[in-house]
């Protein structure tokens, strides 16, 4: 059983590298196949035993709510007929977990997004999900492999990723010595570094595991990089108080916020798509 229960969502953004297909659909609900990415989200929050999702939403992202409920005429229109298949993952999902949502008026940054959500999530450590980096774990979840590395030290973790020294300037990037094999203890981490500036090639990507005492540092965190509260930041402040780990994660992910991401994650689940349909 494990001992982090919740998981957060942020997915008030506007999604502004996807546009127009996100003018009026939340990025979140673009299908990868035939999975909107919030769910897979999900499920690998499931996965790692976290039931309870909370979801900081904004403004036109009323979509996400309801995929996550019933809809009744749709169940009445397919019940009993051959695509009734088609819904059981989902009914799953919602009957297994529970829902919360809070609403980010501002974006004012994932910092400040993770603060709003603490309505949802009180006072006990929790996992944070980015949906739109879609995460294929090796033997199990990323967010699974994280909370066992939370199961042994208690204290933050982000998932890092190796990247090319050009593409730091995308990510918050870490500096670190290694513990344990792929787990990092954090001496220092910059939110979208210059590459001559960027302390090493190993950038953090959309999976975190939180203690509450974050929401506290978020709170004394000024703005950062684009005028945003950063989570890098803050968790900059926590390396220097308390430890921050690193996790290199084991498997492969898809920056579905851009348009080469999302490619790479359809052309990847249409092969697995396909050996399930032939299986
Ligand atoms: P991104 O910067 O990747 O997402 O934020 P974005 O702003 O939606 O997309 P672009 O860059 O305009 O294309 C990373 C994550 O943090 C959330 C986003 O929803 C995304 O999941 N986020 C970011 C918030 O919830 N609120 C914010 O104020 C900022």
């Amino acid at each position: 059983m494990s001992m982090i229960t919740k998981c957060l969502f942020p997915a008030a953004g506007y999604g502004t590298r996807f546009l127009p297909a996100t003018k009026s659909m939340p990025k979140e609900m673009l299908p990868v196949v035939d999975k909107p990415l919030i769910q897979y989200g999900v499920e690998e929050a499931m996965e790692a035993g976290m039931y309870n999702v909370g979801i900081v939403t904004g403004r036109g992202k009323r979509a996400l709510a309801d995929h996550f409920d019933v809809s009744y005429e749709l169940e009445h229109q397919i019940s009993g007929t051959s695509k009734e298949g088609l819904l059981t993952d989902i009914r799953r999902i919602i009957n297994d977990c529970t829902f919360s949502y809070t609403r980010q008026s501002e974006m004012k940054g994932l910092g400040h997004a993770i603060l709003t959500g603490e309505t949802l999530i009180g006072r006990e450590p929790f996992g944070v999900i980015l949906a739109d980096d879609l995460c294929v774990g090796e033997d199990k979840g990323v967010l699974s492999q994280m909370a066992e590395i939370y199961a042994k030290y208690r204290c933050c973790i982000v998932a890092i990723e190796e990247v090319p020294r050009e593409e730091v300037h995308k990510y918050g990037v870490i500096a670190g010595s290694e513990l344990e094999d792929g787990v990092y203890v954090v001496s220092n981490m910059v939110e979208k570094p210059d590459p001559d500036d960027a302390p090493s090639n190993l950038a953090i990507i959309g999976r975190y595991i939180l203690t509450p005492d974050i929401f506290d540092v978020i709170r004394e965190t000024p703005p950062g990089r684009n005028g945003e509260v950063q989570i890098t930041d803050a968790l900059q402040t926590q390396a220097t108080r308390n430890m921050v780990l690193a996790y290199r994660f084991k498997g492969q992910r898809f920056d579905c916020g851009s348009v080469e991401g999302f490619v790479g994650a359809t052309n990847h689940f249409f092969e697995r798509w396909r050996e399930a349909q032939s299986a």
